[in-house]
């Protein structure tokens, strides 16, 4: 089965600037585990200078539904130290392929930052012995600074992530959304060489700034050896270090794809297509994704007659 962790809570909200009020994040979270979605990146504990929108991340955790796995980001002690503190027991500690990306992103280089992410680790696996930590290789295909990006480099870091840091899983981040599915097939040659953990636990985070995404995620599913997909409900999305980033894959892309293929995906594409609508009517945004504005006006005729 593909399993899908829902990113837009996190990743679909960092970026945006209209602040949006706590109990309209988690109205989206309750909307998001009632279509299905239970595996949930529900925020961040980075510094709210640096991602002001997710301020509210020890507020809101305590108010989470009990059921779905939920995690958080988390970038240096003191986030580890307040997630700790919630009882998180998923954490994602992120960097990149590019020392001009993570610089700009956590003020560190990626050497630095596998430095300190081992230590934040063993801290985590102390207070969280079944924990689970995912690790983010970020600017996988291209660096909106360093631009385009070597896939052994995207594997040495993965490999460190795992020997290292002794991750649970990677995440392959197509930051900005310019990979094509041949970059991808490239990658995960690469990978099926050289990476020294576990294929089955890695997952793939596309953002589909400029209409990719889906054709990357077949390239994925084809090879045979992946099941884990990144998706923001609304296909709301962006990095605020990552300029050009697009929105991530929509879910609701995502679910339509993996139904028509036959692929099993126990979420209800109609409660999905409803979950992102509060936010976006705030935003002040239509929906981007093609599946959900079908879905919706699909039910609009329904109710209609
Ligand atoms: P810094 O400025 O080098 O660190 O930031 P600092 O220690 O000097 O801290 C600056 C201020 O933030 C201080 O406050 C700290 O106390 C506070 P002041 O003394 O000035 O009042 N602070 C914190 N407050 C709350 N929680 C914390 C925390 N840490 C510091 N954890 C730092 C370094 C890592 C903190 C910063 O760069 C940061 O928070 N970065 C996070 C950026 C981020 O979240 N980016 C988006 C996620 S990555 C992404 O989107 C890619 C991904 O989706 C995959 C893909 O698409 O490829 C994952
Ligand atoms: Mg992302």
């Amino acid at each position: 089965m593909i399993e899908i962790v829902e990113v837009g809570p996190r990743d679909g909200l960092q970026n945006e600037r209209t602040p949006i009020p706590l109990p309209v994040k988690l109205r989206l979270i309750h909307h998001l585990v009632e279509a299905g979605l239970n595996e949930i990146e529900a925020t961040s504990f980075v510094s709210p200078k640096w991602v002001p929108q997710l301020a509210d991340a020890a507020e809101l955790w305590p108010e989470l539904p009990t059921g779905p796995s939920f995690s958080a980001l988390v970038p240096n002690a003191r986030g580890l130290e307040t997630a700790l503190s919630l009882g998180v027991n998923r954490i994602a500690l992120f960097t990149a392929a590019s020392d001009e990306f993570t610089q700009k992103n956590i003020n560190q280089s990626v050497e630095e930052s596998l430095e300190s992410f081992a230590q934040l680790a063993n801290c985590f696996r102390e207070a969280q012995p079944n924990g689970w930590i995912r690790g983010y290789v970020s600017t996988a295909f291209e660096c909106p600074y360093a631009g385009r990006i070597d896939p052994h480099r995207v594997v040495e870091v993965a490999n460190r992530l795992v020997k290292e840091v002794r991750v649970d899983e990677i995440s392959f981040g197509d930051t900005i959304g310019a990979a094509s599915p041949s970059e991808v097939k490239k990658l995960i040659h690469h990978l099926v060489n050289d990476f020294a953990g576990d294929l089955s636990k890695v997952a793939w985070h596309f953002h589909d700034t400029r209409g990719t995404a889906i054709a990357n995620v077949a390239a994925v599913l084809e090879s045979g050896y992946f099941h884990r997909l990144d998706s923001s409900a609304g296909g709301l999305g962006g990095c605020p270090y990552a300029p050009g980033a697009g929105g991530n894959l929509a879910t609701e892309d995502l679910v339509y794809f993996l139904n028509r293929e036959g692929l099993e995906c126990p979420v209800d594409p109609d409660r999905l297509a409803q979950a992102s609508l509060e936010i976006l009517d705030l935003l002040g945004r239509p929906p981007a994704s093609r599946a959900q504005q079908a879905t919706l006006a699909l039910c609009a005729r329904a109710e209609s007659r």
